[in-house]
């Protein structure tokens, strides 16, 4: 996606060979003209797969699902990182490894607004590894609901995330693909060679 593409090279900050810093319009500030636009984009490319519901993590997967689920028209479900009080049973688990904390934490989402009647679309806003992708699927395959596939903001391609989940047959539609961010600068993977 062109749009993204762009706001990523005029105002992300590489942080290191790793980790990219988009603040100002995904992980702190967000621009909600840009955040309608991937909206669409996301319910566009998944128009055919009769979504009935959005799925998502929180905090930063919330903003994109929402857009995407306010175009198809159908709920946003968030998988909390914390167990709330109030959710004391009848909740779908799954554990997600965190690279960058090096420690397992424990996902949830109630069992009353995930069933079998399901068809989901997860959305994220980074896959990495692929871990929090990996619980979300899990709590999808635990509703015994179907998966119509992933839709990532910004997929960083030199990390395995993305191969691994399309090599298990899951379709991930990425928004934009960054094949490197060595020597400080964001390189996408193009189109050809993908
Ligand atoms: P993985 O799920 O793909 O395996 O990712 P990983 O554990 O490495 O990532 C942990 C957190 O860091 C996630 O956010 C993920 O979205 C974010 N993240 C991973 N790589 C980058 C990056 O290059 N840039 C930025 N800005 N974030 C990255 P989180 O801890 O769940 O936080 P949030 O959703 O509340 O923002
Ligand atoms: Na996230
Ligand atoms: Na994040």
């Amino acid at each position: 996606m062109q749009l993204l593409k762009e706001k990523i090279l005029l105002e992300g900050k590489v942080l290191s060979d790793e980790i990219l810093k988009v603040d100002s319009f995904l992980n702190h500030q967000l621009d909600p003209v840009l955040m309608k636009e991937m909206g669409a984009e996301f319910a566009g490319r998944f128009a055919d797969q009769q979504i009935t519901k959005v799925l998502t993590i929180e905090s930063s997967g919330i903003a994109p699902a929402m857009m995407t689920a306010l175009e198809l028209g159908v709920p946003v479900v968030f998988a909390r990182k914390k167990k709330s009080l109030t959710l004391t049973e009848k909740v779908y688990q799954a554990e997600v490894f965190s690279f960058t904390k090096q420690e397992m934490n424990m996902i949830t989402v109630s069992k009353d607004y995930l069933s079998s009647n399901d068809r989901v679309l997860i959305i994220d806003d980074f896959l990495a590894n692929g871990q929090a992708a990996k619980g979300l699927i899990q709590i999808v395959k635990q509703a015994d609901a179907d998966l119509a596939g992933l839709g990532i903001v910004i997929e960083k391609s030199f990390q395995e995330g993305g191969k691994k989940l399309r090599e298990s047959g899951v379709r991930v539609e990425s928004l934009a693909e960054v094949a490197s961010l060595k020597n400080g600068q964001v390189t996408f993977l193009s189109r050809l060679c993908k």
